[in-house]
């Protein structure tokens, strides 16, 4: 399959950064793509830097250099409030919810703008019921799963182009993996996602597309039908990363 070089149906263009965290050279030229509507996923081993791109994405630890586009305007360097008021929603690896306050209160305190999430809470409940059920129970009890999902919530609360998802199945028992990814899927109906997942089972069933980091570096790109069937690009870059299938992995 020929690679897409247009650029104008990439809602997302991350170009050769590097990213510096105090002295260590962290991001060594990573480009990454994202096409408007598809899920993209970041993959390769523990530590290769797919948290850090994502953080550098969203100006968290901005680049040294190169270039991060976002619909059409460069916003490296800006200050990460204002790229999430570009339109990105971030969901990070820890699952950043507020334990003393009630899944409501979680919701509420993601709005953006007055109203957002009164717009949203239909979409929000539809995608996990779970949540709707235990609003008023506070973050602290919650089970992980159910924190993962609330994290997940929280970036759909304000209007947002792009969702940058880390690891949302991490350490969810398998029923809960799966009703993840029928949300993820359901959410790529209406938006774009870059998505870090080591899962290569559920990384291979929702991306269309991936982006291999390899100690701070790009190193492979493209069709996830293509990585699929090249055991051997697996092999290389993922070995130590590839986790059990579904049925069989840890239960939280
Ligand atoms: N605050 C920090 N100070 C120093 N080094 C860091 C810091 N944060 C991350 N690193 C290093 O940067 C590299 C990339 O880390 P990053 O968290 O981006 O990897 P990752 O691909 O997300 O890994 P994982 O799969 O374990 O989540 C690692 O070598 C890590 O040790
Ligand atoms: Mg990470």
């Amino acid at each position: 399959m020929m690679e897409t070089t247009d650029s104008n149906r990439n809602l997302l263009s991350v170009e050769e950064i590097d990213t510096y965290i105090g002295q260590f050279h962290i991001l060594e030229g990573v480009s990454v793509d994202v096409a408007k509507g598809s899920i993209t996923v970041l993959l390769g081993r523990n530590g290769a830097g797919k948290t850090t791109t994502l953080k550098t994405i969203m100006g968290l630890t901005p680049p040294r250099n190169g270039r991060v586009i976002f619909d059409g305007q460069e916003i490296q360097g800006k200050q990460a409030f204002k790229i999430a008021n570009f339109g990105i929603g971030y969901v990070p690896e820890n699952r950043a919810v507020f334990r003393a306050l009630t899944v409501m209160e979680n919701l509420k305190l993601a709005e953006r703008k007055k109203g957002d999430l009164d717009r949203h809470a239909d979409f929000i409940f539809e995608l996990f019921p779970d949540l709707e059920r235990l609003s008023k129970l506070k973050g602290n009890h919650l089970s992980g799963g159910q924190q993962q999902m609330l994290a997940v919530a929280r970036a759909l609360v304000p209007d947002n182009k792009l969702l940058l998802i880390d690891e949302p199945s991490e350490g969810l028992a398998p029923i809960l993996i799966q009703q993840m990814m029928e949300a993820i899927r359901k959410l790529r109906e209406t938006t774009t996602i870059l998505l870090v997942e080591q899962n290569f089972i559920m990384a291979s069933q929702l991306a269309e597309r991936y982006v291999i980091i390899d100690d701070g570096k790009s190193v492979h790109r493209g069709l996830m039908s293509d990585l699929v069937q090249n055991q051997d690009l697996i092999h290389q870059y993922l070995g130590a990363s590839i986790q059990a299938p579904i049925s069989t992995s840890e239960v939280q």
